[in-house]
């Protein structure tokens, strides 16, 4: 058996670490590698590519203190048909080798300069010489999409017949389409009896389309990374197959789904790579509603205007009614009820016209921004908890850049200072100490935009804050002085929600 311990239906192996790690720009650190093996151990994929140990020392590393960790989930290393490559997985002490080889005339001519037969030899004689050491083995034939059929099908014969345990089918420059994908899986399994696996790149936007097909059609095992990150334009996203796969072709995975928004949020800080609010499942926008017919119809039942099938819950993300141009009566009263706020009709109609007003002239209307006009409206200004006085940091090539804050607090006087990787993060730290007496606060989202160009832009800061019981508030701050803009949006964010807390109970 491949895997012992899982028993569901469609195994996820996750390549984050490997083909995830080779996005142009991403280099991880060892411990952030440990993070994200250890995060994907939690959410429980069936197993982990750690990366290709015959390539770097770092490589080497990586792999050997990540198997230390002991996960459960099984921990594969990727190799070259050559027995250096073996060699090297063996000493990190992986559970598998993915072991691949180029099949395609293209791949065959300019990468490994081999004959189809040479090709078919080294199969036999690698994979023989890996199962001798009584290691699992995933075969891939690099290319297989543009691969000749025929040759194809004699070569996964061969890999299967000298041992391989899984044959995994990628399409390395993602040039399949449903379709093609589909059938070439019923092909190759109408042949081979060990599982199939697939490898789906997204060049032309279809590798989680690809991945799904492949599913319906034999694939027992579906490789993918962490917000569909990997070489040009990524591999499937983890999150989209394993919800695709559960809730539209309706089998199993043993993935913990309630876990793939921090997931993706601990990979999309480590690597740096942004996601964009309209990506499926895990984006900002992928549950928030803002028109009034949508948002009317979510607070009535949420199914109106979701797909009901997939929930916010269900991967771990919430559903917002977002205050802006398009918003109506119905879902702002919802809003402000929620804040504690109940205007009257008239009160209301003019707080719906300013929103729209605030959003006509292009920004970003925030939870602050609603609860703002809300009191100014009905004349019922909150006093703020936190009172801020002075900031002021340092920073410089010679010194760590250092904040120092001063703040009244409930009506008392608080100082606090502190460090960071720049200024903006010192005093973002310093404000968070000082109000270190709000433990189960936490800053949750923290963007910055430049509104216009040049050495004085405006940034424009866009926070959220989030207490322990789920509460949580956007705020927007903006300024020539981009610390500032930070500490000001955060502390107005922190205000609101104790507002908004107060209110409630
Ligand atoms: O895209 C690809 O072909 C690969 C192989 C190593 C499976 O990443
Ligand atoms: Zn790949």
């Amino acid at each position: 058996m491949f895997y012992n311990n899982k028993e569901r239906e469609i195994r996820i192996f996750d390549t984050t670490l490997r083909d995830g790690e080779q996005t142009p720009g991403v280099s991880l650190s060892i411990d952030e590698k440990i993070k994200i093996a250890s995060q994907l151990d939690s959410l429980n994929v069936d197993a982990i590519e750690v990366g290709f140990p015959s390539s770097s020392k770092g490589e080497m590393d990586s792999a050997k203190k990540i198997i230390k960790e002991n996960f459960d989930s099984n921990i594969c290393g990727l190799a070259r048909a050559k027995k250096t490559d073996i060699d090297a997985c063996l000493e990190a002490g992986v559970d598998t080798i993915h072991l691949f080889i180029s099949t395609s005339d293209i791949q065959l001519k300019h990468t490994i300069k081999k004959s189809k037969d040479e090709v078919k030899e080294i199969i036999t004689d690698q994979i023989t010489y890996l199962k001798d050491h009584d290691v699992n083995c995933l075969f891939s034939a690099m290319d297989a999409t543009r691969t000749d059929i025929e040759f194809l099908i004699d070569v996964y014969k061969k890999a299967e017949q000298a041992g391989a345990d899984t044959i995994n089918v990628p399409d390395t420059v993602g040039i399949a389409t449903p379709h093609s994908m589909g059938q070439l899986i019923k092909k190759i399994s109408n042949e081979i009896s060990i599982p199939i696996d697939i490898h789906c790149h997204n060049d032309f936007g279809l590798a989680v389309a690809n991945s799904l097909h492949g599913v319906e059609f034999g694939a027992k095992q579906v490789q993918v990374t962490v917000n569909g990150v990997g070489e040009r334009a990524g591999n499937a996203s983890l999150q989209q197959v394993v919800m695709g796969i559960e809730c539209l072709l309706n089998l199993k995975t043993n993935i913990e789904t309630e876990k793939l928004y921090e997931t993706s949020k601990i990979v999309e800080r480590l690597t740096g790579i942004q996601i964009l609010p309209n990506t499926p499942i895990i984006g900002d926008n992928a549950f928030s509603h803002e028109s009034g017919i949508h948002a009317q119809g979510v607070i009535s039942d949420s199914e109106t205007f979701e797909p009901g099938i997939m929930t916010p819950e269900m991967v771990g993300h919430k559903r917002r009614i977002v205050p802006g141009k398009h918003v109506g009566r119905h879902a702002v009263r919802n809003m402000l009820l929620d804040a504690g706020l109940k205007p009257n009709e008239k009160e209301l109609n003019e707080i719906v016209s300013r929103v729209k007003d605030l959003g006509d002239k292009g920004k970003k209307v925030t939870d602050v921004d609603l609860y703002t006009i809300a009191e100014v409206v009905m004349n019922s200004i909150s006093k703020e908890v936190i009172d801020l006085q002075e900031l002021a940091v340092m920073t410089g090539n010679q010194m760590t850049p250092t904040a120092s804050i001063k703040a009244k607090i409930k009506g008392k006087e608080k100082r606090a200072s502190d460090i960071g990787v720049g200024p903006v993060d010192a005093a973002i730290n310093a404000a968070q100490s000082l109000i270190d007496e709000f433990p189960d606060i936490s800053l949750k989202t923290f963007k910055v935009e430049a509104i216009t160009g040049g050495s004085d832009a405006i940034a424009e800061i866009i926070i959220e804050v989030e207490d322990d019981e789920g509460r949580s508030v956007t705020a927007r701050s903006e300024s020539e002085d981009i610390v500032m803009a930070s500490v000001d949006a955060l502390i107005s964010g922190m205000n609101q929600l104790m507002i908004k807390r107060k209110k409630q109970k």
